[in-house]
């Protein structure tokens, strides 16, 4: 134990780390959450790690993440932002930026995806307007196996895309296929060892593929992000408003000619902006749909309940949000799947914006924190069964639907998940849609023991390649 103490009291405790390379023989940089998990238990919930020569105090289980997060809010709510992130945003737009522009930008996104329905029924039209072209993705396979990666990802990608850029694009539009590849794959890059080194000694960036690969992707994506917020200003009308960026663009005029200090108005932050919600808007809730349905190929007997109950409930016409609460098991099923999919496993990196003493810990202002949702989400001290799927944890003995405080996939607090409202709705809509027209079930020849759920390599959590195939029920 390595707990040192300065002026101000006692720092949280660690294991001992090396110079320049700090406790890197003790990270599994593959799986930095899973070697953070074990060394909470035994450091305890508030402990400090070195990536390299960065320090990071880890904050584990479901008291110490909502303690910080939700008590101790503005102290815990900056961005830390890692030189990946810089690269990315230049401190613009939202997920990476902190500050006068972040709250603007974030207060802004918040307000205008309101406006265009999100949490509303207006959304909900166009959601389901969309599991159409999806439907119709998944009945073209005939019952043969596939990846479904594609179609969930064009599917929500469409949703976000037609309330940032007020349309839809066609599932094969080579420009649209470009975007969210990219998309996926800046998501990707982020959570490589190789760009984590980077992280640590941003110097090497030039020598590594991956960081070389990054570059290039975030080029192409300003390109694409460019060229349709262009499109939209040639075409703007005062009278309609279309989506996000004519909002951004209508405040962009309305301010300019006003203002006594410097507008937060940027092309900067509208490009960064759309790119932070075409990219966590997407990849996200579409992996999440992937779990969900590759974990009801692996247990039927839970899909066979969801299944009746959405039959008894909806019969064959469109599920709808207003039935979630004549659907106990099946919205029981959902948080579940969030749970175990644990897409976000060490959240976005947080950073503090004063010393603090927290827990009886002193933590320096400018501190990088990891509030380790993983720990959250399998806290033996929350969950009946951490590490098993069980439905049951979201159900009382009545069968009736039960919220639980350590469900916090969206993490909480002033940096809490901004689309949650919407992924809350798109996974409820798209999983009863899929589940009330398709059986899904292992290729021919695969038992269901044998599909495997270790996740891919990555900043969110995905799940291994696969195919299923979707039965009809008709
Ligand atoms: C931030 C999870 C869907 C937009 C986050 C964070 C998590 C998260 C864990 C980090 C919070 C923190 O820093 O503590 C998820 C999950 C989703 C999902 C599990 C789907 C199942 C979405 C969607 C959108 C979105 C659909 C777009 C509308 C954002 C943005 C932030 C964010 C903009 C940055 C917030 C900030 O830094 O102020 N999300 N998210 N997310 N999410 Fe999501």
């Amino acid at each position: 134990f390595l707990s040192t103490t300065s002026k101000q009291g006692k720092e949280p405790p660690g294991p001992r780390s090396l110079p320049l390379i700090g406790n890197l023989l003790q990270l599994d940089l593959k799986r930095p959450h899973v070697s953070l998990f074990q060394l909470s238990k035994k450091y305890g919930s508030v402990f400090t790690v070195h990536f390299g020569p960065k320090k990071v105090v880890v904050l584990a289980g479901f008291n110490a993440v909502k303690d910080a997060l939700v008590n101790y809010s503005e102290e815990f709510g900056g961005r830390d932002i890692t030189p990946v992130f810089y690269k990315m945003s230049h401190n613009h737009g939202i997920l990476f930026a902190n500050g006068e522009s972040w709250k603007e930008m974030r207060r802004f996104a918040l307000t205008s995806l309101r406006d265009f329905g999100m949490g509303k029924r207006i959304i909900e039209e166009k959601i389901i307007n969309e599991i159409d072209y999806m439907i119709q993705l998944f009945g073209n396979h005939k019952g043969q196996p596939f990846d479904n990666k594609e179609a969930l990802n064009h599917a929500v990608s469409n949703i976000i895309s037609s309330i940032v850029y007020g349309a839809r694009f066609d599932y094969s539009d080579p420009l649209f296929q470009e975007m969210v590849h990219c998309a996926n794959e800046r998501i990707r890059l982020t959570g490589t060892p190789a760009i984590q080194v980077y992280n640590m000694f941003p110097w090497l960036g030039p020598l590594m593929k991956d960081w070389r690969d990054l570059v290039k992707n975030l080029k192409i994506s300003e390109e694409h992000v460019r060229g349709l917020v262009k499109k939209l200003q040639n075409t703007l009308n005062t009278k309609h408003r279309r989506c996000f960026v004519d909002s951004f663009l209508f405040q962009q005029q309305e301010e300019s000619p006003h203002l006594k200090k410097p507008s937060l108005f940027l092309e900067k932050n509208l490009v960064c902006s759309v790119s932070n919600l075409f990219a966590a808007g997407t990849e996200t809730t579409a992996a999440t749909l992937r779990w969900g349905l590759l974990l009801m190929a692996k247990y039927p007997h839970v899909q066979d309940r969801v299944q009746e109950e959405l039959i008894r409930v909806t019969g064959s016409r469109q599920p709808r949000v207003e039935d979630r609460k004549n659907l106990p098991y099946t919205n029981a099923v959902i948080h579940e799947i969030q749970r175990m999919a644990n897409i976000v496993p060490m959240s976005i990196p947080h950073i503090t914006t004063c010393d603090v003493v927290f827990q009886g810990f002193h933590i320096k202002k400018g501190t990088s924190v990891y509030p380790l949702l993983t720990s959250v989400l399998f806290d033996e001290n929350e969950w009946e069964t951490p590490h098993t799927f069980n439905p049951g944890h979201f159900l009382d003995e009545q069968g009736q639907f039960v919220k639980k405080d350590a469900f916090l996939p969206f993490s909480a607090g002033r940096r809490v998940c901004l689309g949650e409202s919407l992924a809350r709705m798109e996974l409820f809509l798209v999983f009863t849609s899929l589940l009330q027209k398709f059986y899904f079930t292992p290729p021919p020849g695969v038992s269901e023991s044998e599909l495997d759920l270790t996740p891919a390599i990555g900043f969110t959590l995905n799940t291994p390649p696969h195919k299923l195939c979707a039965v009809s029920r008709a």
